[in-house]
Order: C-alpha cells, then sequence, then structure tokens
C-alpha cells in the first residue's frame, strides 16, 4: 500500500465534496434504473494505476451507470434510502475502520448494545430482547433458522451446535415465509423444501391459525418450529401473533417473527396493533437499512434467549479471549470480524428520534394510500389488495392495452420509477413498495403520469 502517492484527507474530502455534489445533482435526472450497463473489460495492470485514475473512471465509467435506489422513486422490492445522518455516520464508519467482534478495546460494542436496547424501546419490546447486527433481514432469518435449531436439539439433549444435526427430529411449520427465510432453513439444514406448509386465510398471505393447531397436535417431532410474518413482501398480511405465540408455548415450539419491514407498523398504530403478539416471539428479523432508512447493510437479529443464540455462535479460541462482562458479538452472530455498523443505526435513532422515525413511516404510507386510491379510481388498473401499509399491488385491467408483465417492463424502461413484479393470488402483478425518505408527493404524482401516459 505504501508504494502509491497517497491523496491526503484534504483531496479526498475536496473529491467527495464534488461527488456529492454531482450525486446529489443527478438523482432527479439520472436513470432510477439502469438495466443495459456494462463495465468495460480491462485486465489487472501491473502498475500501480493511483487514486487519481480510480477517481476519474469511477465519474466517467461507474458512476453514471449505477441507480437512483437512494432516491424517491425507486420502489421495489422494500428498499429505503439513506438519511443524511446516517450517510455522515457511515463515512464515519469507514474512517474509523472499528471491528466489532468484541469489546476491551473500545466503545463501539456499547454503541451497538445501546442501539438495539433503542430499538427493543423503538418497537415497545419487553426489555429482556437482545440481539445483534447482522448483514440484513436475510442473515437475521439464518440466525432465526440457526437458534430455532439449537433449542429443538435441547429438547432432544442434543447440543447441535456441537454434536450436530444428524439425529435432530424437527419440524417447522409456516405459511407465507419471505424467499430468504426459506433459504435460511436451507443453510440451517433444516431444509428448503421439506417445512410444513400452513394454509392461509382466504384472500390473505396470513397463517390460518386453526390449521396450525390442528398441525402442532399431530406433529410427533420433539423439535418444532413456527415461522410467522410481520408482514408478508406482497400482501403486507400480519399473521395472529397473539394466537400463533399462545399455540407454540402449548406445543413449546420456537417462534421466530420475519419483521423484515412489517415491525415499523408498530409505530403506526402501536404494540396492540397489527404487529401486537410479536413481543412473545423467541426471536424476531428486522431491517434498518429498510425503513430505518440506514445504508446498506444493516439487519437486526432479536432474542429472548440470548444464551440459545450464544450457544449457536460461540466462538473459542485463546487469542479471542475475551474478559468484558458483556456477551461479545463475534459469539453471537455469522461474522467474528464486524463492520461498525451499528453507528449509522445509533446516530439515525439519536437524530430522528421516535418522532422522526414515525412521522417517515406516516408520510410513506400516505404516499402509498394515494397512489393506491388513483389505482383503485382508474379503469385501466386494478388494485389487486386494499393497500394496508406501504405496498401498493396491482394489475393491468382488461381495458388496459398491456398486460401487466410488459406495462412493467414498459414502466421500467422509461426510468422515471421503479418497481419490481410480483404474483397475487397466481395472477401476475406490479409491487410498488414505499420505503424511502426522500419520496415526496411529487414523485407519486409523476408515476401516476407515467402508468397513465402507457395506459394511453
Ligand atoms: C419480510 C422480509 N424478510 C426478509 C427480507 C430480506 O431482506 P434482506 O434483503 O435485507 O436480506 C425481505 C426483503 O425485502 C423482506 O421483505
Amino acid at each position: 500500500m505504501q508504494s502509491l502517492s497517497l491523496p491526503t484527507f484534504a483531496q479526498m474530502l475536496g473529491a467527495l465534496e464534488l461527488e456529492c455534489q454531482s450525486f446529489n445533482l443527478s438523482l432527479d435526472t439520472r436513470r432510477v434504473s439502469n438495466p443495459g450497463s456494462i463495465l468495460k473489460r480491462r485486465e489487472l495492470s501491473d502498475e500501480p494505476a493511483g487514486f487519481e485514475v480510480f477517481r476519474q473512471i469511477f465519474s466517467t465509467e461507474i458512476a453514471p451507470q449505477l441507480s437512483a435506489s437512494n432516491g424517491g422513486r425507486y420502489w421495489g422490492f422494500v428498499t429505503g434510502g439513506a438519511n443524511p445522518v446516517a450517510t455522515y455516520a457511515d463515512w464515519l464508519v469507514t474512517l474509523y475502520n472499528q471491528n466489532v467482534s468484541k469489546g476491551g478495546d473500545s466503545v463501539a460494542s456499547d454503541v451497538e448494545r445501546q442501539a438495539i436496547e433503542w430499538l427493543v424501546s423503538l418497537f415497545e419490546l419487553p426489555a429482556g430482547f437482545e440481539g445483534v447486527m447482522t448483514t440484513g433481514a436475510t442473515a437475521a432469518n439464518v440466525l432465526g433458522a440457526m437458534a430455532a435449531r439449537q433449542y429443538a436439539g435441547s429438547r432432544q439433549g442434543i447440543d447441535v451446535a456441537k454434536a450436530g444435526y444428524k439425529d435432530l427430529d424437527c419440524t417447522v411449520f409456516s405459511a407465507t415465509p419471505h424467499a430468504s427465510m426459506v433459504k435460511a432453513l436451507g443453510l440451517a439444514g433444516l431444509g428448503q423444501d421439506t417445512w410444513v406448509k400452513v394454509a392461509c386465510q382466504s384472500d390473505t398471505e396470513a397463517m390460518d391459525t386453526q390449521e396450525l393447531a390442528l398441525k402442532l397436535r399431530q406433529c410427533t417431532s420433539p423439535g418444532k418450529v413456527v415461522i410467522a410474518s410481520a408482514a408478508t413482501v406482497t400482501g403486507t398480511d400480519f399473521d395472529d401473533l397473539v394466537t400463533v405465540a399462545q399455540l407454540c408455548r402449548e406445543h413449546q415450539a420456537w417462534l421466530h417473527v420475519d419483521g423484515a419491514f412489517g415491525i415499523f407498523e408498530r409505530l403506526l398504530t402501536g404494540a396492540a396493533g397489527r404487529t401486537q403478539g410479536i413481543e412473545l416471539a423467541d426471536s424476531i428479523t428486522l431491517d434498518c437499512h429498510k425503513w430505518l432508512n440506514v445504508p446498506y447493510d444493516c439487519g437486526v437479529f432479536l432474542t429472548r434467549h440470548p444464551q440459545t443464540l450464544c450457544a449457536t455462535c460461540n466462538v473459542d479460541a485463546p487469542y479471542l479471549a475475551n474478559d468484558e462482562q458483556a456477551r461479545p458479538f463475534m459469539s453471537l452472530g455469522i461474522e467474528n470480524s464486524r463492520r461498525f455498523r451499528a453507528l449509522p443505526v445509533w446516530a439515525t435513532l439519536l437524530a430522528y428520534g421516535k418522532q422522526g422515525i414515525k412521522a417517515q413511516i406516516q408520510r410513506n404510507t400516505a404516499q402509498a394510500s394515494a397512489l393506491a386510491n388513483w389505482i383503485a379510481a382508474s379503469s385501466e388498473y386494478e388494485l389487486l389488495k386494499p393497500c394496508n401499509l406501504n405496498v401498493v399491488l396491482f394489475s393491468a385491467s382488461a381495458s388496459n392495452k398491456h398486460d401487466t408483465q410488459s406495462l412493467l417492463a414498459k414502466l421500467n424502461e422509461a426510468g422515471q420509477v421503479f418497481m419490481t413484479p410480483g404474483v397475487w393470488q397466481g395472477r401476475a402483478a406490479i409491487r410498488c413498495a414505499f420505503s424511502n425518505w426522500r419520496t415526496e408527493q411529487a414523485d407519486v404524482e409523476l408515476a401516476i403520469s407515467e402508468l397513465a401516459r402507457l395506459a394511453k
């Protein structure tokens, strides 16, 4: 690293300032998505090219081909933007470059613990919940599957982390798990295809709890796991978590709730709203890079059984010896070396406070309602489901000259807004999810005019 002529901090900050300015100016005009982007082929050179060459190639070849997913009109998947405070905090994360594997050498682990405590308070969860920041909801779901597996093993006298799972008898139940949860079950050795599908209530993706009760009663496995949703990614449906938790207690099943974005609903209707019962879960997944609008990547895994999580992930080696009282994060998650991703979360919670975050959730849900109302009133489009949070689910109606899939392709091709496909009750659908702090009413109006234009 020494042979390069290195830029000074002043030079880097000057370059960064210019980059920030041109990025901000471009957000309104840049294509929201860049599907045809191409990276020029280059061989790895022997000679150092240096900082200036990198900078120049980035701004001429890479930056113009990046998407505006950080802007207010990217509504695919469930995508947050990086809010300004979190963006600044994330720059500091890189500057200080802490390794938050264990405490003892810095305050970084305390910041992560406090950020998790604040999230527990933000979502009105009981104080017993502890956790760890992850790379996202997928990694948190992996921890959910592994902790559940450890618990299932303990019911059969098997320490799965130590002895492996070959003798484990564990059955997993779920109605509409997110694809990442299915992947997590595979990674945990519980099987992508072997979980038991519980029927949904009619016209929703929410679990039929009577069928869950029946299936749990019939199950002979000593280890039982229920994966519930708050909310599902397509229908924004919430399982009846109070009933599910009650059944889990009766049958000694581990309850994992994927609340990647739906847990933020709690800020709208409180602990007695649609997420009621999530506080009874054994473990919870949530994502901060979604509706908390911190930069990628940042999810959170919470559990009321940190000792089970620690038994699952414990790492022991003399050179990692740790004499702090609190559990080290490297023994609560997948990685040993870990980014200080807690800082942007801590900074966001501090700077915006509960009220600021709630106001953001309210703005996005109002924007979703406005689009849904327009679609419901239009003859060219069909609202497939009442919008009950931040996702608008719709299709082309019979009078539209395009079918739903080609309509979505044309909409995204135009580059003004970006939405993603879905399937609702067997029908092709367009999903439009609002979760970015930058989205304004004018963006919704632009989407409406795009949809009207395409239908003509
Ligand atoms: C309910 C749910 N769970 C899990 C995920 C996966 O999240 P990530 O991409 O952060 O891993 C998503 C992403 O949209 C989601 O909506």
